[in-house]
């Protein structure tokens, strides 16, 4: 029987964050094949955080192997700024802006890796924001729940006042998994959801 664990992240980690983001990057189907550069996803939506974040990030393991996390910010206005200074610059060197015509799918990450990340003034009220993906072999057996709620434990622990995520519109599983465990629909442009701590 597989043996699932949650435990705090270690920088041993960081290759398999990069490929459980690419796996569950399609709302929340496996995105290879959308990408030619695998490594996208990872350097907008994983990677910073574990690297700036990183007693924010949890890892599930199956017998050991990483197939699983929740990570997030603390204050995303702070992360966005830190994410300017410390995080995009290299990969902008490495990645330079495509050409306007070019509408492929690596294009639009690499032009969301020169926008940078940023905090909407709307959800000032949320200052902190998370992700969670799971590999099909983690899912539906309550991990999501136990994950997620190590983390939120964790921002209360640190007295963060309330989080938000955003989710894809088509993603019906994520967004069920959401209302379930008790966030509420934030009223912005997307699909938002939040959680306060401070009642
Ligand atoms: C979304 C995701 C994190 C949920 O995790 P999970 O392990 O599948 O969910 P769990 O088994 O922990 O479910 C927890 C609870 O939510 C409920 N739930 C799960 N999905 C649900 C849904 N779509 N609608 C209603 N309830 C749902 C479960 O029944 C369970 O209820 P219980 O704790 O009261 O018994 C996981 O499926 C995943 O990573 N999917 C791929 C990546 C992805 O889409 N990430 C989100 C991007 S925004």
């Amino acid at each position: 029987m597989t043996h699932f664990e949650i435990r705090p992240y270690h920088p041993s980690d960081l290759y398999s964050l990069y490929r459980i983001c690419l796996l569950t990057g399609d709302s929340g189907e496996d995105a290879s094949a959308q990408y030619r550069d695998h490594e996208l996803l990872g350097h907008l939506y994983a990677a910073p955080y574990a690297v700036l974040e990183p007693d924010l990030t949890f890892v599930l393991t199956a017998d050991g192997t990483p197939v699983g996390y929740t990570l997030g910010a603390r204050d995303s206005q702070t992360f966005a700024d830190r994410c300017e200074r410390e995080w995009f610059p290299p990969l902008r060197a490495r990645y330079p802006l495509p050409a306007v015509e070019d509408a492929s799918p690596d294009a639009g990450r690499i032009r969301q890796i020169h926008r940078g990340h940023y905090h909407h003034s709307a959800l000032a009220e949320y200052p902190a924001h998370l992700h969670i993906d799971i590999l099909p072999i983690g899912q539906g057996g309550g991990y999501g729940r136990r994950l997620i709620e190590t983390l939120l434990a964790r921002l209360r622990k640190i007295g963060v006042p309330a989080v938000h995520l955003g989710v894809s519109p088509t993603n019906h599983r994520a967004i069920g998994f959401y209302e379930h465990v008790g966030f509420h629909r934030v009223p912005v442009d997307g699909v938002v959801f939040g959680m306060r701590f401070d009642g």
